[in-house]
């Protein structure tokens, strides 16, 4: 039987909150119907935004969210989104389906948002086709609370008081959709642009991230570390806080033909899963380079965009990348949140793509009706593990399973953590099809094992919620474990995700 022994005085880094962040981009029904109906809705909302979608939530405990893009940011210019909304500017959205964006979701909607949600702002600046000007006066217009003349505007348009802005990138996927640029030429517009990203407030300083690489363009992260960098006067400084990596799960790995989101077989499967175990060798190499630069513990890793990207659903306006989330998905968040947490000490934060309705998506909605995905009930059960403080594990075995010998993937992955208040947090996946696993935890250094919370989330690899039948995937109690000592036995299910909190001692 494979145990797992955890060191519960041997801590290994901070699990920052933010590596469990969102993301939501003006794409398909992503902003408008998924979360912003407005205030004349029949659907119940406050200030516009869905009361159901905004409570399920902040039950999954949101930390941060990125906004207005991805590729839209680069495209946007964000005096189109303030005012009496009946004056704003209507313009095409021209990555996403050519489709009218009438911006009435806008910078304050955005704030009003993350207040109702009670999470981190992360504003995505626009490089591609906006000035240093535009972008210098978003940021006094958000966060200058005396008088100026972006500061006055503010108030005139209804908001007296400045908001904080945590994270601030300049610029998303300069080398494709924002820009098509060398990183030469990106890190020197960088080091321009980021000049004008000023702190008005003294106390709270804005995390200033850099655009990073397309998956493995490592030569990407090599010069733009380099032009970004100086020295001065004895150590190397860098004008970022950190720099983002874009890296989707596809399952053919092919752009052009992904894959279903519900129709696929064991081999698809495994290779999915093959294919996001590919996080750790990105993360290793991205953060190597970082390192002869600056470092990576203050110049953090980024991931503010991973996740599944399938075939849209059959029937769908392929511009608006809508797709269904199966039980493939939470192996597939549970996988990179492992990733992720063991890795804690160099990844800054992670934005999974994206929020509502569009790809990887936590929960779906159509009309008044909104379903919650396994993706959703993943991030539930790993929640405990934001802010906490990550554990020495070691896992005595841990067999492959696939159906290909070259893309083998282990069977468990687990993160444990210690909460401030004591409490030890245990996720463990087992991401085989069809065989469950007996497994042991031995918690050294504490007295006994008192369990305060035991869930589960099990089903078939393409098991999926529909707005006929919400519930055929949801997070449930968990019952199949005995305790001795300080020593828990359980049995985990083919294809399931189990949490277990554990009272400190
Ligand atoms: O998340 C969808 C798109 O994927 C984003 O707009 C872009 O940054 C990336 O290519």
């Amino acid at each position: 039987m494979a145990k797992l022994f955890v060191d519960c005085n041997r801590t290994e880094g901070h699990i920052n909150p933010e590596l469990y962040g969102q993301f939501a981009e003006h794409l398909g029904r992503g902003i408008y119907e998924g979360i912003y109906v407005g205030e004349d809705s029949t659907i119940p909302n406050t200030n516009g935004m869905r009361n159901d979608v905004v409570a399920a939530l902040k039950e999954m405990k949101v930390p941060v969210l990125r906004w207005p893009g991805g590729c839209f940011a680069d495209t946007y210019h964000w005096k189109d989104g303030i005012g009496p909304k009946e004056n704003r500017k209507k313009i095409v959205n021209i990555n996403w389906g050519k489709t009218v964006e009438d911006n009435s979701f806008g910078t304050h909607e955005f704030f009003e948002l993350c207040k109702q949600l009670g999470c981190k702002t992360y504003v995505n600046g626009n490089v591609g086709s906006g000035t240093v000007q535009e972008m210098d006066e978003w940021i006094e217009y958000m966060t200058f609370d005396g008088e100026s003349p972006m500061a006055n505007l503010r108030k005139k348009n209804g908001h007296e008081e400045s908001w904080k802005v945590d994270f601030f990138g300049v610029g998303n996927e300069s080398w494709g959709c924002g820009g098509n640029m060398t990183p030469q030429y990106y890190g020197n517009l960088y080091r321009r642009y980021q000049t004008f990203v000023r702190d008005y407030k003294s106390d709270a300083p804005i995390a200033k991230i850099c655009c990073g690489a397309n998956g493995d363009d490592y030569e990407w992260t090599e010069e733009v570390m380099k032009t970004c960098s100086y020295k001065a006067p004895e150590h190397l400084h860098c004008f970022m806080d950190g720099i983002s990596l874009h890296y989707y799960t596809i399952p053919t790995g092919q752009w052009d033909v992904k894959g279903s989101a519900t129709k696929f077989d064991t081999a698809e499967y495994y290779k999915t899963l093959y294919n996001t175990n590919y996080m750790k060798e990105l993360i290793q190499k991205h953060t190597n380079i970082i390192s002869k630069y600056a470092d990576p513990e203050t110049v953090g890793l980024v991931i503010d965009e991973w996740g599944c990207w399938y075939d849209v659903e059959p029937g769908t306006n392929p511009g608006f990348l809508y797709q269904q989330n199966t039980m493939r998905d939470a192996m597939v968040a549970a996988i990179n949140f492992d990733i992720f947490n063991h890795n804690c000490r160099v990844i800054r934060m992670a934005n999974i793509a994206q929020m509502v309705n569009v790809l990887a998506s936590s929960v779906l909605t159509e009309g008044e009706q909104m379903i919650l995905t396994p993706t959703y009930y993943a991030f539930h059960m790993y929640r405990y593990h934001q802010d906490a403080e990550l554990l020495h594990t070691y896992l005595s075995e841990n067999p492959n399973v696939g159906t290909v010998k070259e893309e083998q993937v282990e069977k468990i992955t687990q993160t444990v953590s210690k909460s401030s208040d004591g409490t030890i947090n245990v996720t463990m996946s087992n991401v085989s099809t069809d065989a469950s696993e007996n497994i042991k935890v031995m918690l050294e250094g504490t007295k006994g094992a008192q369990i305060i919370e035991a869930k589960v989330l099990a089903g078939a690899m393409d098991a999926y919620n529909t707005f006929d039948q919400e519930n055929v995937v949801m997070e449930q109690n968990f019952m199949d474990y005995s305790i001795q000592g300080e020593e828990i036995s359980l049995t985990l299910p083919p294809c399931s995700i189990v949490l277990l909190r554990i009272a400190g001692k």
